[in-house]
């Protein structure tokens, strides 16, 4: 089977085609444009977004057709993300979507985002398959689960308040740093002397306390509007008499990263030990960052977990990952219909209770 997927939730516009079958589905094409726009204004406008998914979207898929060296007849089914995401974003996709499925006489299906990243990692490391306990760290989305099968999915922890991401992000614009904030923070951590001067700043470890037990509802949650709030007024602590020094963003932006790895990692290791799983799957933007999987890794090791952590290309927002989970729905024997909407939240399918 041949799957078009279309991914249009937040600021990338992208097109994908997925053959074959299950697990052995292999990606044909990947077209991935991201909107630059956004970094004049330091965050992604929703306006700016849809028009330019707008004038985007029909080359994007063009250009994933002709690279996996195929035609529009050679589609037989099509994949889109309809939620959660930016409604207008969303509609672009979804209303493009639909009218090919139309055209073409094929089937279609919405899928939601946040399962699309659940399945990245699979595209590219065969292992990466349920059963797993899952990190799903984005801009809009912060996610901890336990995936006993593809589809059968426990929902452990998520954030009270920012996602992983959109701490980065906030924290890279407190530091003056430019949008997206993830890779920016990673590259100031890793300069020289940043882990020595980060002592200076030990901001404390947001919803980690010893005393937490299986069932206490901040067991799994994550919480970084507090972290965010130390990290203010560090810097203005900084500044108060000159203007931030290059050693001090950066030994504060490694202040900040390690804090949340160390959080993120320990929250993981609790649903690996007590679902007793061997597999460690992250997905989002912020599994991108090397430091992350890294301490991930290492951390896990020692419970006997192994980390499998996607390409920066499939941790960001793809189309791929969207034609991947939609294949798994389709193989299911389930469809959309054409009255198909776009939704700004929308629950995970196939979250036990
Ligand atoms: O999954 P994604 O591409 O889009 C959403 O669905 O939100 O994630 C984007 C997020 C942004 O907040 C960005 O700052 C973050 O991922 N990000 C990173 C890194 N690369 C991207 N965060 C930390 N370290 C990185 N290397
Ligand atoms: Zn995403």
């Amino acid at each position: 089977m041949r799957v078009l997927g279309i991914e249009t939730s937040c600021d990338e516009t992208s097109a994908a085609v997925l053959a074959g079958r299950g697990d052995d589905a292999v990606i044909r094409s990947l077209v991935i444009l991201s909107q630059d726009v956004h970094q004049i204004f330091g965050g992604v406008v929703p306006e700016i977004a849809s028009r330019a998914h707008v004038t985007a979207l029909v080359p994007v898929v063009e250009r994933s057709l002709a690279d996996a060296q195929i035609s529009r007849k050679d589609i037989d089914a099509i994949a889109v993300t309809n939620g959660p995401g930016l409604v207008g974003a969303l509609l672009v996709g979804v209303s493009f979507a639909k009218a090919l499925a139309y055209a073409l006489g094929v089937p279609m299906i919405g899928v939601h985002h946040m399962e699309g990243h659940l399945f990245a990692t699979a595209l590219e490391q065969r292992e990466a398959v349920p059963p797993f306990t899952a990190l799903l760290v984005s801009g809009g989305h912060t996610l901890l689960l336990d995936v006993e099968a593809w589809g059968h999915y426990r929902l452990l922890g998520r954030t009270r308040d920012d996602a992983a991401g959109e701490a980065f992000d906030k924290v890279a614009k407190l530091l003056g740093l430019p949008y997206p904030g993830g890779p920016a923070i990673e590259r100031e951590a890793n300069a020289n002397g940043a882990a020595r001067d980060a002592r200076a700043f030990r901001f404390a470890r947001p919803m980690l306390r010893r005393d937490q037990r299986p069932g206490d509802a901040d067991y799994y949650d994550v919480s970084f509007s507090g972290l965010k709030t130390a990290v203010l007024n560090a810097v203005r602590d900084a500044t108060s008499t000159r203007p931030l020094s290059a050693p001090t963003r950066a030994a504060i932006a490694r202040a900040f990263q390690d804090a949340l790895i160390e959080t993120l990692v320990e929250k993981t290791v609790r649903a690996v030990t007590q679902f007793g799983r061997q597999r460690v799957v992250l997905g989002g933007g912020v599994a991108g960052n090397r430091t992350l999987i890294a301490a991930m890794s290492e951390r896990c090791a020692r419970v006997d977990a192994r980390v499998y952590a996607p390409s920066t290309r499939l941790a960001t927002d793809n189309a791929a990952m969207i034609a991947r989970a939609g294949l798994f729905h389709l193989e299911r024997g389930e469809r959309s219909a054409l009255d198909l909407n776009a939704f700004a939240s929308l629950p995970l399918p196939g979250l036990a209770d």
